[in-house]
C-alpha cells in the first residue's frame, strides 16, 4: 500500500483542481490510496504552534502517515492558491517539526488557459525544496481543464493515458523515495 496526502489548493465546490485530483486517483496503479486533506483551516498563527487546533494535528498526521505528497493547486495572480500556502505553513511548523521533511513529492494544477499553474508551480516548487521534500521533476502536468475534463469532471479520452502515466510515475518516485 502507497498513502499519499493530498492537498487540493480550492475550496471551491466544483473545483477543476478537484477534478483532477479524483482523475489521477482514478487512474493510479493498483495499491495507491489517497488521503485528501481537509484545506478548510483556520489561517495560520504563529501563537498557536504549541497548542494547534484540531485540524491542524489531523493533517500533520495524515502527512506523517503517509509515504508522500500531491499538490495540486489553481493559480490565484501567478502564484499557487493561498489555501496551500496557509496548510503548508501549518504544517511545517513547530520549528524544527515539519511534517514534510524528507517526503516525496509532486505538484500539478488545472486552470482555464493553455499557460495555466505554469507559475502557481513554479512558485510552489521552490517552497518543496525549501522545505527538503523530495520533488519529482518530470512528468509535468499542467492540465486544461476547458479541453481536458468532460461536463461531469471526468478527464477526457484524449488525455487519459497522458494522466495514466503521470500516475504511474509518481506511484514509482514514491516508491523509491519513501
Ligand atoms: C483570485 C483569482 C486569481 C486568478 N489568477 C489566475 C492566474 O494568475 N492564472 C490563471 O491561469 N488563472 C487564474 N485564475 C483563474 C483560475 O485558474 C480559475 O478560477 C480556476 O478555475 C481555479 O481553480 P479551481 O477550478 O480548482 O477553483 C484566477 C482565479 C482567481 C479566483
Amino acid at each position: 500500500m502507497t498513502k499519499i496526502a493530498v492537498f487540493v489548493g480550492s475550496l471551491r465546490k466544483d473545483s477543476y483542481n478537484k477534478s483532477l485530483a479524483k482523475n489521477i486517483e482514478r487512474l493510479s496503479p493498483e495499491g495507491v490510496e489517497f488521503d485528501y486533506i481537509d484545506m478548510d483551516l483556520p489561517l495560520y498563527n504563529q501563537d498557536l504552534d504549541g497548542d494547534m487546533p484540531a485540524k491542524v494535528v489531523t493533517m500533520k498526521q495524515q502527512i506523517e502517515d503517509a509515504d508522500g505528497v500531491l499538490f495540486v493547486t489553481p493559480e490565484y495572480n501567478r502564484s499557487f492558491s493561498g489555501v496551500i500556502k496557509n496548510a503548508i505553513d501549518w504544517a511545517s511548523r513547530p520549528w524544527g517539526q515539519s511534517s514534510f521533511t524528507g517526503k516525496p513529492v509532486a505538484i500539478v494544477g488545472a486552470s482555464m488557459g493553455a499557460l495555466g499553474t505554469t507559475q502557481a508551480q513554479q512558485a510552489l516548487r521552490n517552497v518543496a525544496l525549501f522545505l527538503d521534500m523530495k520533488l519529482m521533476g518530470q512528468p509535468e502536468l499542467y492540465f486544461n481543464a476547458a479541453s481536458g475534463l468532460d461536463e461531469n469532471g471526468k478527464v477526457v479520452e484524449a488525455s487519459e493515458d497522458f494522466l495514466r502515466g503521470f500516475a504511474e510515475a509518481f506511484a514509482k518516485h514514491v516508491e523509491s523515495n519513501k
